[in-house]
């Protein structure tokens, strides 16, 4: 078992050389059989090579999360505007009408809800199921430096071989401990091993300082995710810096959904993702469709 990476030499990231991507526009995914190709064509754009994913899985461990009291009212209408969908199988069977074609992100861990210790999760979702619904990827929370790490791992393996058997593609979810700091360093670890052990995407957080090394390190696209509410400018110049420095499209919820405008911020979202508008200019088209009502 080798130590820990204590090299003396500084690490080469080489963030300024793109990854070979053998013929498909995602990187990491040239050598996968064709249904899981076509499902990540779902998800990512095939003509930007990005994703607008909308996430409103907070339920399965908060229950009724402000902004998703009613997401028969207030959510469903906005998915429309995205490209994928991140949500749990009982919001997917009870309230998002079956004509929808958006990809379907599932989430397929569960267990413990806020009051509890939250990496104790377990697959909360048979492959079976994920089949029968139709989904474009299924996705989990993975816990690195977790009380539970090696059991979230674990679950992501099973996933990952479920996956492999029916050409369904896995998004592990880095999820970072409260008193675990957030930064590169942690990121590159974290990505890495979920890449390394199978998953095909992973969603994870942007950090200021180098997120571009946690990308280039990924050999799978990186998803940014949102995080907690912040001001819709601080939140598109977040979107913008995690696209410029490598990231394959952002999954997002309070930021939309609590968004006291969220189809403009969708919308701006979809701009910076996927035509390159910058921050300024897509803040004032946010303020332009705001203004429509
Ligand atoms: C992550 O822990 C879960 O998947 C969340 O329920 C969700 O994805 C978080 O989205 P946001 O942080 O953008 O509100």
């Amino acid at each position: 078992m080798p130590e820990a990476d204590q090299g003396k030499q500084e690490k080469q990231y080489h963030t300024d050389i793109p990854v070979e991507k053998h013929g498909f526009f995602l990187k990491g995914a040239s050598s996968l059989d064709w249904g899981m190709k076509n499902r990540l064509s779902r998800i990512f754009r095939p003509d930007t090579g990005k994703t607008v994913m909308f996430a409103i899985d907070h339920g399965y461990f908060q229950g009724p999360t402000t902004g998703l009291e009613r997401i028969d009212l207030n959510i469903v209408p906005l998915m429309q505007y995205s490209d994928a969908i991140m949500l749990t199988r009982g919001i997917l069977r009870t309230t998002v009408p079956p004509t929808l074609t958006k990809a379907v992100v599932m989430r397929s861990s569960g267990g413990p809800s806020i009051l509890k210790e939250l990496s104790d999760e377990e697959i909360a979702v048979d492959i079976d199921d994920a089949i029968r619904m139709n989904v474009a990827a299924i996705t989990l929370q993975v816990f690195i430096g977790g009380e539970y790490e090696t059991r979230s791992i674990r679950n992501m393996a099973k996933l990952v071989d479920w996956g492999y058997r029916y050409g369904i593609p896995v998004m592990a979810v880095t999820a970072v401990g409260k008193n675990m700091v957030r930064d590169a360093k942690y990121f590159r670890l974290a990505c890495r091993i979920c890449a390394e052990l199978g998953a095909q995407i992973v969603k994870t957080y942007y950090v200021p300082e180098d997120f571009d090394t946690v990308v280039a390190s990924c050999p799978v696209p990186i998803v940014m995710a949102g995080g907690k509410k912040i001001p819709e400018l601080d939140a598109l110049t977040m979107s913008y810096n995690a696209i410029r420095e490598g990231a394959a499209g952002v999954d997002m919820g309070r930021n939309i959904f609590q968004s006291d405008a969220p189809v403009a911020m969708m919308k701006a979202v979809n701009r910076i993702v996927h035509e390159n508008m910058t921050p300024e200019e897509a803040y004032d088209y946010f303020n332009s469709i705001k203004a429509e009502g």
